[in-house]
């Protein structure tokens, strides 16, 4: 078998058989097939696409490369949630507890935040001393008593996306649906659970900018998980605006409390109950949306959902009592606002300018060695469909360094986008693809 065979066949649109990927992406491995093969590959599948059985078959090959984590005692049904990445998105901060105070688990691997997109990692690491589970017994430590266990990527899951990834990254082919299908899912499929639930966000700060590429995406996921016999469900929610009110990291933890004791944002509240609604229904525990609303609103009304999470702080080096006192977590020095410069409506935030302008000050890396400085941040005031006078405050920008800030503020200002009609109605939850 030749590799310039197999890079041919997918040229000419003809199906590949398992025998060529398991040749292809061995030999990439273990590099017997060098980059300028490989990358001809990936650009004949970025034009000719895979069919579904290739790419199930291409997904379970890359996730084979690696470790694959599996708990004999970890008594839970296991819900795995997974953001295509966003902008104030503390979707797994609120919702691991939730789901472990309705009696399921989350035993899940998570990112640092890169470019203008945050990570789960960053946020919970504003706790002084908390610790990420780096092996699956620490993993299983914490989630057997709390219901929330999060562990970092380590170099031995699924090494083949990496060095697929970094290759995609300098021949322009991330943005092939997929390839991004099987990275996303050898991951996901690379740790145990019962229920895959993606949260692929659709719009300006979003890796997928409409809905049709959203839907494409979501459906190619989903068929490669329901095809390996591992449910998996695809939730499309709004990036059209940043999620809730805050972008950074110590501040993003403050809204994800707050939101355990009851002061949503109607965005966040809006995602979190969708996905625990799906995971109830999948777990067979409700039928419909309003059975499961009432159960969340009984954990977060008793405590119980916040306390889990105070648990799960403390069982990670942190301290619980943060649930309570917000200065433990580290604060910024000052404080710039940022003023309208017209009157209306407010009728979009560019998510993507946002998180720019947080990763500039500091909340976010450039690139994946810089420093990110916890306490540093945007709060937006005014949020899509919200009426602004003109020199009203819309944001507030927390900053430790002067250095850039006054670029961030003008980023800012630039991605409000004030109209004069109201938007009403505001969809969050777009499509459910299963
Ligand atoms: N996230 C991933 O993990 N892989 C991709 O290819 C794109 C986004």
């Amino acid at each position: 078998m030749r590799a310039v065979d197999i890079i041919d066949k997918k040229k000419k649109r003809q199906e590949l058989t398992k025998e060529e990927i398991d040749f292809l992406l061995e030999g990439y491995l273990a590099g017997t097939i060098p980059d300028y093969q490989m990358s001809a590959f990936l650009m004949a599948v970025y034009f000719n696409n895979m069919t579904k059985e290739e790419l199930t078959y291409f997904t379970l090959k890359m996730r084979n490369s690696g470790d694959i984590i599996t708990f004999d005692n970890l008594d839970y049904y296991l819900v795995d949630k997974h953001s295509t990445g966003g902008v104030g998105d503390k979707v797994t901060v609120v919702l691991g507890p939730i789901l472990a105070a309705l009696g399921m688990a989350t035993a899940k691997l998570s990112g640092k935040g890169l470019g203008h997109t945050g990570g789960t990692i960053d946020k919970f690491e504003s706790i002084e001393n908390f610790k990420f589970s780096l092996t699956k017994e620490e993993l299983v430590a914490v989630a057997g008593k709390t219901g929330v266990g999060l562990m970092g990527y380590s170099d031995n899951i699924v090494p083949l996306d990496k060095k697929i990834y970094a290759l995609r990254d300098v021949t322009a082919t991330v943005d092939s649906i997929p390839l991004i299908a099987s990275s996303i899912m050898s991951k996901k499929l690379a740790i145990q659970s019962n229920l895959i639930i993606l949260d692929v966000k659709v719009g300006d700060g979003a890796f997928m900018k409409t809905i049709e590429d959203a839907r494409e995406l979501s459906r190619r996921m989903v068929e490669i998980g329901n095809s390996v016999g591992r449910k998996t469900i695809a939730v499309l929610t709004n990036m059209d605006e940043p999620l809730g009110y805050n972008i950074g990291n110590a501040n993003e933890i403050i809204e994800g409390i707050e939101a355990l004791k009851g002061h949503w944002s109607a965005d966040l509240k809006e995602v979190v109950y969708e996905i625990v609604y799906l995971a109830l229904k999948h777990k067979g525990e409700v039928s419909t949306y309003e059975e499961a609303a009432k159960k969340i609103d009984e954990v977060i009304d008793n405590g119980r959902a916040l306390e889990l999470l105070r648990q799960f702080i403390e069982l990670s080096g942190g301290d619980g009592e943060v649930v309570n006192n917000y200065e433990l977590l580290p604060m910024p020095k000052s404080v710039l606002e940022g003023f309208s410069e017209e009157e209306g409506f407010v009728t979009k935030i560019k998510a993507e300018e946002i998180g720019k302008a947080a990763m500039v000050i500091g909340a976010g890396r450039a690139t994946k060695e810089d420093e990110v400085d916890h306490a540093v941040g945007i709060e937006l005031k005014k949020k899509v469909g919200d009426k602004v006078e003109k020199g009203e405050v819309i944001a507030e920008i927390y900053f430790n360094d002067e250095k850039n800030v006054q670029s961030s503020k003008a980023m800012v200002l630039d991605a409000y986008v004030i109209g004069k009609e109201k938007i009403e109605n505001i969809k969050n939850i777009l499509e459910v693809i299963e």
